[in-house]
């Protein structure tokens, strides 16, 4: 099977390479911007790759909505499968690209869009055929990981361990996907939609690492907590979906503390496999490149598609998930939190609630921020 690939940077030379190395698998045209085809093998004419009889799929690699949209949409159309790492194409326009493969009969694939190297969409999408998934979820951003374990590992200052990630080229210039939990709700909803057919794409809530201070670490360990980033969803019996990502804190010993540096940890619960935990590498050329490899090999075997049949959009609905909460703001705003223990110095407090809705403390914080009140918020794992 003969691929091209869009897009030729971390990820797309990654495949270039590994392409030429694979067993029954062949590279083909790498579309380039315009200027940049200094080479017979590359083309900035997408029209060369679509009339290519001899290229069976497209890898699409070059991130963001469009054009990656217009351009996997027109592989498609001309019966090629796809194999995307792109998950805000996926999480913004899956339905219609979905449906347009399965019109076309080709296979529409994005394993290295949620957690890079490891094999979560993959085994989700196996799973589903035998098992009924209850929840999916886990760290799924390597960046945060890397700052929040450095963090806590050295002491560290937010801002400091920013510039290390940036520098490391864990982090883009600009984190901002990243560190406010945007990137994490993107893989979650694609997980979603993997595990049960519904896209969520209202109602959803994402809290970030963007407030947390080496002040907050400092008090966490002290009682022998560990924080990391938690992408959650679940689904009840009567298909009431919950889907959200928020700091969590953890005690010594739970799975999640062992995910150093810059490492994912995929889990999913079945209910009769029970937990599944998954962990790797979420991010880096090789690792990425190997996930959209397999995906060429399932295409090459036969698999088609990653959403089970009948995928459509749904609105997750957070109210009815409760938590306690660490808490650190003001003390002129201590009084909207149901505080069942507090510490209070007078000008900060930091306390832990009673059990919140999720709903509630997302609104709570995203309403005190606009108000110019600085708070940090974590869920405690109960
Ligand atoms: N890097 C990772 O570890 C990783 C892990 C998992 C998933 N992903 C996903 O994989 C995708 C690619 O990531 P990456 O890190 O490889 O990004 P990258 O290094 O920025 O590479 C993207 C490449 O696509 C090219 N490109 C962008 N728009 C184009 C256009 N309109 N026409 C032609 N070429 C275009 C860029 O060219 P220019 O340089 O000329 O702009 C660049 O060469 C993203 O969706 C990302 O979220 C990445």
């Amino acid at each position: 099977m003969k691929a091209a690939i869009l897009g030729f940077g971390t990820v797309g030379v990654g495949v270039y390479e590994m392409l030429q190395a694979a067993p029954g698998l062949d590279v083909g045209l790498v579309f380039v911007r315009p200027g940049k085809d200094d080479a017979p093998f590359k083309t900035s004419e997408l029209d060369r790759i679509l009339s290519d009889p001899t290229i069976d799929a497209v890898v699409e690699v070059m991130g963001g909505v469009e054009p990656a949209y217009s351009y996997v949409s027109a592989c498609l159309m001309a019966g090629k499968h796809v194999v995307s790492s792109n998950k805000a194409l996926v999480a913004a326009h899956g339905l219609e690209l979905e449906a347009l493969a399965r019109e076309k009969g080709v296979g529409f694939l994005f394993s290295a869009a949620c957690g890079g190297a490891i094999p979560f969409l993959h085994n989700l999408a196996l799973a589903v055929e035998s098992d009924r998934i209850v929840s999916v979820g886990g760290i799924l951003n390597g960046t945060t990981n890397f700052m929040l374990d450095a963090m806590q590992t050295d002491g560290s200052q937010y801002a400091d361990v920013l510039r290390q990630a940036q520098q490391l080229g864990y982090a883009e210039a600009d984190p901002s996907a990243d560190v406010s939990g945007l990137d994490a709700l993107r893989k979650i909803m694609l997980a979603c939609a993997v595990a049960w057919g519904k896209l969520p794409v209202e109602g959803l809530l994402h809290e970030g690492i963007e407030s947390l201070t080496a002040e907050d670490v400092a008090h966490f360990m002290g009682k022998g907590l560990v924080c990391r980033l938690l992408a959650s969803a679940s689904i009840s019996e009567n298909g009431k979906l919950c889907a959200f990502v928020q700091p969590m804190l953890f005690p010594a010993g739970a799975p999640e503390t062992s995910v150093k540096k810059n490492f994912n940890l995929a889990k999913y619960h079945g209910v009769n496999s029970g937990d599944i935990l998954l962990m790797g590498q979420g991010a880096g050329r090789y690792p990425t490149a190997s996930a959209v490899l397999r995906d060429l090999s399932d295409i090459r075997s036969g698999r088609r598609a990653m959403f089970p049949a009948g995928l459509a959009a749904a609105c997750a609905d957070n109210a009815e998930v409760l938590c306690r909460y660490y808490v650190r703001t003001e003390r002129k705003a201590a009084a909207l939190f149901p505080f069942a223990e507090i510490e209070d110095d007078n000008v900060v407090v930091r306390g832990v609630t009673k059990p919140v809705s999720v709903k509630l403390m997302h609104e709570t914080a995203s309403r005190l921020r606009k108000d110019g009140m600085p708070i940090f918020f974590a869920a405690l794992e109960d």
